[in-house]
């Protein structure tokens, strides 16, 4: 049924995904896809009934009420929950935090993963995540495992937060990513992990434009 040509992408957080997998579309007229978005609309949903981040049968429960759906607007992916443009809310830590348990959850997957199904049978896209080459998309037609090292997306990260004028503490942001490296490596149900046919990019010592050239060959 695959009509699409589909790239996957996935790695830890802060390897540069989105950065990469956005500049992948712009270049080759594709569409991007931020899995990790859905994920994020869906723990925004669950935060905003109270749930507890440790609770996987009330997860389960609650999660069949939200309706994700995205769609595209001047190019950007703009994530709808129940309708309502949930973008400028899911860029938290908060909200990070509470996808990467609540994504743990076999009945917020499998919603989720029929979801992204459904848009890379029908378009090109660029689809970035943890589990888009091992689960959601076995068959695509590029596969990556874009990782970098815990300091270096550290530091991508504090410098990002100095930009926006925070004062984040570098040794937390590193511990923090560590974490949630564990958890999403370390759960049952699709765990963050380089597909057999993946290819392993390393970014921490790559500039943004050598990773972009560097997939873009794979697909050529
Ligand atoms: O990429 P991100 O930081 O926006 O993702 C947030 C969380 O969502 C991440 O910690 C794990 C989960 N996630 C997932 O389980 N599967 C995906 N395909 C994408 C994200």
């Amino acid at each position: 049924m695959k009509t699409g040509y589909n790239i996957a992408i996935d790695g830890p957080a802060g390897a540069g995904k989105s950065t990469i997998a956005k500049k992948i579309a712009k270049k080759m007229n594709f569409i991007y896809v931020d899995t990790g978005a859905m994920y994020r609309a869906m723990a925004l949903y669950l935060l905003r009934k109270g749930i507890d981040p440790a609770d996987a049968d009330r997860i389960a429960e609650v999660c069949q009420e939200a309706d994700i759906s995205i769609e595209y607007q001047n190019g950007e992916q703009v994530v709808l929950l129940n309708g309502e443009n949930v973008n400028a809310y899911i860029r938290t830590e908060e909200i990070g935090s509470m996808a990467s348990c609540s994504s743990a959850v076999p009945a917020v997957r499998e919603k989720l993963v029929e979801l992204q199904r459904r848009l890379a049978a029908k378009a090109d896209v660029v689809m970035d995540g943890r589990d888009i080459g091992t689960v959601v998309l076995p068959d695509a037609d590029v596969k990556v495992y874009l990782t970098a090292g815990s300091a270096t997306r550290a530091k991508r990260r504090y410098l990002e937060l100095l930009e926006k004028g925070e004062k984040p503490d570098l040794a937390q942001i590193e511990q923090k990513i560590i974490d949630r490296d564990y958890q999403d490596m370390h759960r049952e149900h699709s765990p963050l992990r380089q597909a057999e046919d993946a290819v392993l990019v390393d970014s921490s010592d790559m500039t943004i434009d050598e990773v972009v050239e560097r997939i873009s060959s794979l697909c050529r």
